[in-house]
């Protein structure tokens, strides 16, 4: 079978997670179980879900001249992810996240750090990585400009995107048009395509929308698809959305239709949750199959 090539672009974070009983209120102190750093950022957790899927992976991103950035870009390199389009920005710390997980849940704080230095010259150098890619995913973590400028290049390179809206952030419908696929989670496709109304959804037939334990689902003409999940025990639902995008680009590389891609995607999904830490839990291709 042909290996899927994927690049993504996008963010790489040290997570800094708390495991704690519950989420301290508005002024409370809470003790918490214990405390974790592990690699995450949603660019890193996307690339690592795809390599570890059998894909052949780049990452374009930055990490800063930290301890950190060292530690991130030695977990890429153990994870089989390609790592020549990492830049180490001086003088900047590595992009951070603050999580909180509990009652299988989680909160997240994003320091950008390093990952807001991406600005779209520095696309620009890696081109030819981009022309010769199956599929580019970006994610909303580093700055908007750099997102319009990667969907204006992909659109003159004819390389298919896949966006996945996280954090949510409203682009211009002229770039939404060029994404091949659009992968919100339910509360993001509420805010950015009027998912909640009546009618359809703006971009409905780019939408593959996920909605945690119950599955993912997208638009056949104006028909709703919904590709249910397995149900599982769930410990961190961090880097689930991560780990399906990944999948789903792989699947997609690999030119299995959308409904199979979206239950190739939502399995190596349902891994991931079973785990604490976004990346811990992201299954082998053997695992899934
Ligand atoms: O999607 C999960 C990720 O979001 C975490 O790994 C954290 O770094 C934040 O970017």
């Amino acid at each position: 079978m042909h290996t899927p090539k994927i690049t993504v672009i996008g963010s790489i974070n040290m997570d800094l997670v708390t495991l704690a009983e519950a989420m301290p209120k508005q002024g409370e102190t809470l003790s918490g179980e214990s405390f974790k750093t592990l690699p995450g950022g949603k660019g890193a957790n996307q690339a690592v879900a795809a390599a570890r899927l059998g894909a052949e992976v780049h990452i374009i991103g930055k990490v800063g001249d930290d301890p950190f950035g060292k530690t991130l870009i030695d977990n890429f390199e153990s994870q089989g992810v390609k790592t020549e389009a990492i830049g180490i920005e001086a003088g900047v710390s590595s992009g951070l996240a603050n999580i909180i997980v509990s009652d299988q849940d989680n909160r997240i704080i994003i320091i950008a750090g390093a990952n807001g230095e991406m600005h779209p010259d520095y696309i620009d150098k890696f081109k030819k990585r981009i022309e010769a890619s199956d599929y580019i995913l970006i994610q909303f973590e580093i700055p908007k400009q750099t997102v319009e400028h990667i969907l204006d290049l992909c659109e003159t390179l004819d390389v298919p995107v896949i966006i996945n809206p996280a954090p949510a952030m409203q682009l211009d419908d002229a770039y939404w048009a060029k994404a091949a696929y659009i992968t919100p989670n339910d509360t993001e496709a509420e805010k950015l395509f009027a998912y909640d109304t009546d009618g359809l959804p703006k971009f409905q037939d780019k939408l593959v929308i996920t909605n945690g334990a119950k599955g993912a689902s997208f638009f056949r003409g104006d028909r709703m698809i919904t590709v249910p999940s397995e149900k599982v025990e769930v410990t961190d639902t961090t880097g689930a959305g991560d780990t399906f995008n990944g999948a789903l680009a792989v699947a997609l590389a690999e030119g299995k239709a959308l409904e199979e891609a979206v239950a190739f995607a939502n399995k190596a999904a349902s891994f991931s949750v079973q785990k604490l830490g976004a990346q811990s839990g992201m299954p082998k291709r053997s695992e899934i199959e």
